[in-house]
């Protein structure tokens, strides 16, 4: 894959200042030069409801093209009760239907995870991966990006300063764009 490679962001936490979404804006930063990344707000996203899933609401349908048009996906997500947000599984499920128009098939993804706490969302990720696979998604296995105590790690305008953290961010890049290219051979 010689061209660039486009990466669609989102988090799973809707809140101005979320840290998840600060590991996505510093992906922005330190992304590769051949790699595109553009983010995409849950906001907006209303519960799921099946009797809806034919003719979804404007804003899925806005999900659903965005993650149709790119190459790969990146998440970030907080840990919510020892799994995911809400906000995140419902986003997830409204776009992998209706059956047969699941737009996570076969798409590449990345994951990383964001908290105050010393377990860094770790468990979050893993639920979430369990999903990702029902998705028939490829998700990257290395490296891990699990940001513990990331309240020490960003400073006053809540950009990640921290350097181990925005040298995995780059990492984790760099993987998921060769993984993407392996995927698509
Ligand atoms: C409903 C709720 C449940 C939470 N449960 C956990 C948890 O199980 N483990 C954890 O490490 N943090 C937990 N937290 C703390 C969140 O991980 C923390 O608020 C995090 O910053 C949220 O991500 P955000 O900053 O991207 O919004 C919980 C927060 C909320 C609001």
């Amino acid at each position: 894959m010689n061209s660039k490679v486009k990466v669609l962001g989102f988090a799973g936490s809707l809140r101005e200042d979320s840290y998840n979404k600060m590991l996505l804006n510093a992906a922005i930063e330190l992304k590769p030069d051949n790699v595109e990344l553009e983010t995409f707000d849950l906001e907006g996203i209303p519960l799921f409801n099946q009797d809806q899933e034919e003719q979804p609401p404007k804003r899925v349908k806005e999900f659903k093209e965005k993650i149709k048009a790119a190459d790969a996906l990146f998440i970030a997500t907080p840990e919510y009760n020892y799994s995911v947000p809400g906000v995140l599984k419902n986003a997830i499920d409204w776009a992998s239907r209706p059956y047969g128009d699941n737009v996570f098939d076969e798409k590449p993804v990345a994951v990383m995870s964001a908290s105050e706490g010393m377990l860094g969302g770790a468990r979050a990720q893993y639920h979430l991966r369990q999903t990702l696979i029902s998705l028939n998604m490829h998700p990257l296995n290395r490296p891990e990006v699990i940001v513990s105590q990331i309240d020490e790690k960003i400073d006053a305008n809540g950009k990640v300063v921290d350097e181990k953290t925005r040298k995995k961010i780059g990492k984790v890049l760099e993987a998921l764009v060769a993984w993407t290219e392996r995927v698509r051979k």
